[in-house]
C-alpha cells in the first residue's frame, strides 16, 4: 500500500513529538489504543488560563498513518479552544492525509486521543465525564456541587 505524500511528510518530519508532565494541572493526557492492530497513541495538550490549547505533544507506537494522524492533530489543536478541538473529526484527518479505507481506524485513534486528552484536562478542572455504554467519552457535564 502506498502512503500519500502528506503521510510521508509527517512520518519523516513528525511535528510536536514528545511528552509533557502528565501531573501538571494545565496538561491533559489522552492515551488510546486501537484494538484492530494494537497500536497506541499518547496525545497531550497544554491549556492556558483563557482555555486555549497553547501546546500539544504526541508519542505514537504505531503505523505510519497513526504517526501522521497524531502529528497532524497536534498542529490542528494548537490555538484552539477545547470545544473547537473536540470538533476535529477523524474524517477530516483521513481526508487531509488521503488515508485509504483500511487506514481509517488510524485517524479514529487520533480523534479519540484528542477527546481523551480534553476529558483528562477537564477532569482535573473539576468536570466529570458522563458516558453512555460503548460511546466515546465526548459528553461532559459540570460536576454537581456537593
Ligand atoms: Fe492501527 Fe494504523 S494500523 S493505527
Amino acid at each position: 500500500m502506498a502512503y500519500s505524500d502528506k503521510v510521508l511528510d509527517h512520518y519523516d518530519n513528525p511535528r510536536n513529538v514528545g511528552s509533557m508532565s502528565a501531573g501538571d494541572d494545565d496538561v491533559g493526557t489522552g492515551m488510546v489504543g486501537a484494538p484492530a492492530c494494537g497500536d497506541v497513541m499518547k496525545l497531550q495538550i497544554k491549556v492556558n488560563a483563557e482555555g486555549i490549547i497553547e501546546d500539544a505533544k504526541f508519542k505514537t507506537y504505531g503505523c505510519g498513518s497513526a504517526i501522521a494522524s497524531s502529528s497532524l492533530v497536534t498542529e490542528w489543536v494548537k490555538g484552539k479552544s477545547l470545544a473547537e478541538a473536540l470538533e476535529i473529526k477523524n474524517t477530516a484527518i483521513a481526508e487531509e492525509l488521503a488515508l485509504p479505507p483500511v487506514k481509517i481506524h488510524c485517524s479514529i485513534l487520533a480523534e479519540d486521543a484528542i477527546k481523551a486528552a480534553v476529558a483528562d484536562y477537564r477532569a482535573k478542572q473539576g468536570f466529570v465525564e458522563e458516558t453512555e455504554s460503548g460511546a466515546c467519552p465526548a459528553v461532559v457535564v459540570e460536576k454537581a456541587a456537593a
